[in-house]
């Protein structure tokens, strides 16, 4: 199993560009399953997370193919509506096909998702939401069997917190529905914009998308779409924080400033200098910073997804930071790694108070999810000597070339066997 050997306190300049983003991609790959043509995704990042759905998507007979960075996803022969636990438990976005694959075949039977590593993680609001929409719902075996031989029927639905799944899986299947769907409480993350936009190409009728209401029209058919998928805001801001950690003048260019302002506000805060251009943030180490208090909610307040790299950022500044998680519950599994590394955090329920600065130094960590992985890459830049990451297939799933783009700006990141 691969390992990241890093040897942290190097000064990272220069430039930094952001690929295609993988929580808009997943959504949108599986929007191709509505149409029987064959649709392309530009900009596609090449991640395990997306491989993950090329093969659930491929088991209900979707074919794909890539060339670069475009994906190629031909729904003409999807004859199979089902997704299996083996792909689903690997990734539970994949739970999202259960939306398009229900809408266009009248029945689907889906893995349900499980628990994760950072939390229960339910999908109550998902099946609620295709109950209304006509669909009857049985769990067996712990798969979803749901069927509606009728055909899916638009509803009003009004979610009980905004889940960003729950509002995309209902988008999929009420633009194939009869009638018109009202999703209110709507997650408004831009992902669920970029996601109306390519479902808008295939000829849905949607508007309020990026609002906590959204209106679609269901069309009888809808075409194959070809559409370019946004810049991966949580990766430009996993590299800002970079910035704000080790570097001088480092730009990360091709990505919406707008969909990273609450991480800017913090980095503001902290005492970060900042240069904005069109589509790009140039940031130096933080000199003299002050301690922060931030929350996670829901765009467009600070995300969830990136309170683990901040946590890393905040181990050098002055005082007592503190991060309040509000949406998962058990998100905080990095504390007791970034503590190997010498940061001092305590844990109060869904508090987490960071004490600053702590001087890091380089020893072996484990990776045990995603962002938490990106929070040890980043303390490891900061600490004296050789860090070793272990588990990074979790970095595998969301960030693309990670290594390469750190080599490239000046970091010493090696990929080892572990
Ligand atoms: C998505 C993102 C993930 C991000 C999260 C929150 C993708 C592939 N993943 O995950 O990276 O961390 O948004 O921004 O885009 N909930 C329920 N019942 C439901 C659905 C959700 O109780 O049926 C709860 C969840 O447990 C959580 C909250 O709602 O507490 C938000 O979850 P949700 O927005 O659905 O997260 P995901 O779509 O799974």
């Amino acid at each position: 199993m691969d390992a990241l050997k890093i040897t942290g306190r190097k000064t990272l300049s220069g430039v930094i560009s952001v690929s295609g983003s993988k929580n808009a991609t997943l959504p949108i790959v599986t929007a191709a399953l509505l149409s029987d043509g064959t649709s392309i995704l530009r900009n596609a990042p090449e991640l395990a997370d997306v491989q993950t759905l090329c093969r659930v998507i491929e088991h209900a007979g979707a074919m794909t193919s890539r060339y670069d960075d475009e994906l190629r996803i031909d729904g003409s022969r999807v004859d199979r509506p089902e997704a299996p636990y083996d792909w689903v438990r690997r990734m539970r976005a994949s739970f999202l096909v259960l939306g398009p694959l229900l809408a266009r075949f009248g029945h689907a039977r889906v893995s349900l998702p499980g628990g994760c590593a950072i939390g229960a993680r339910p999908v109550d609001q998902h099946l609620k939401a295709f109950k209304k929409m006509g669909a009857a719902i049985e769990l067996d075996a712990g798969y979803v069997v749901a069927s509606a031989p009728q055909g899916l029927q638009g509803a009003e639905i009004d979610f009980d917190m905004p889940t960003v799944g729950g509002t995309e899986n209902v988008m999929l299947a009420a633009s194939l529905a009869r009638g018109t769907t009202i999703i209110r409480n709507a997650a408004r993350e831009p992902e669920i914009a970029d996601l109306a936009k390519a479902l808008r190409s295939m000829g849905a009728k949607i508007t309020g998308d990026g609002m906590s209401e959204i209106v679609i029209e269901g069309s009888s058919s809808l075409a194959p779409f070809d559409h370019r998928v946004m810049a991966d805001r949580i990766e430009a801001g996993t590299y800002a924080v970079a910035g704000a950690l080790v570097g001088h003048d480092l730009t990360v260019q091709g990505f919406e400033i707008a969909s990273q302002q609450a991480l800017i506000d913090v980095l503001e805060a902290l005492g970060a200098q900042y240069r904005l251009g069109d589509g790009c943030l140039t940031l130096s180490k933080i000199e003299h910073g002050h301690p922060v208090e931030v929350v996670t909610g829901p765009f467009p307040e600070f995300p969830t997804d990136m309170q683990a790299q901040l946590m890393a950022l905040m181990t050098q500044i002055e005082g007592v930071s503190s991060i309040t998680e509000t949406i998962f519950e058990n998100r905080f599994m990095h504390v007791a790694e970034l503590s190997r590394l010498g940061a001092e955090i305590a844990i109060n329920g869904p508090v987490a108070s960071v004490f600053g600065p702590r001087r890091l130094s380089g020893t072996a960590v484990m990776a045990t999810d995603l962002r938490a992985s990106a929070s040890l890459v980043l303390a490891a830049l900061a600490a004296e000597g050789e860090t070793i990451i272990r588990r990074i297939y979790h970095l595998d799933r969301g960030y693309t070339d990670l290594e390469k783009k750190l080599q490239a700006v000046g970091a010493c990141v090696e990929r080892v066997e572990g």
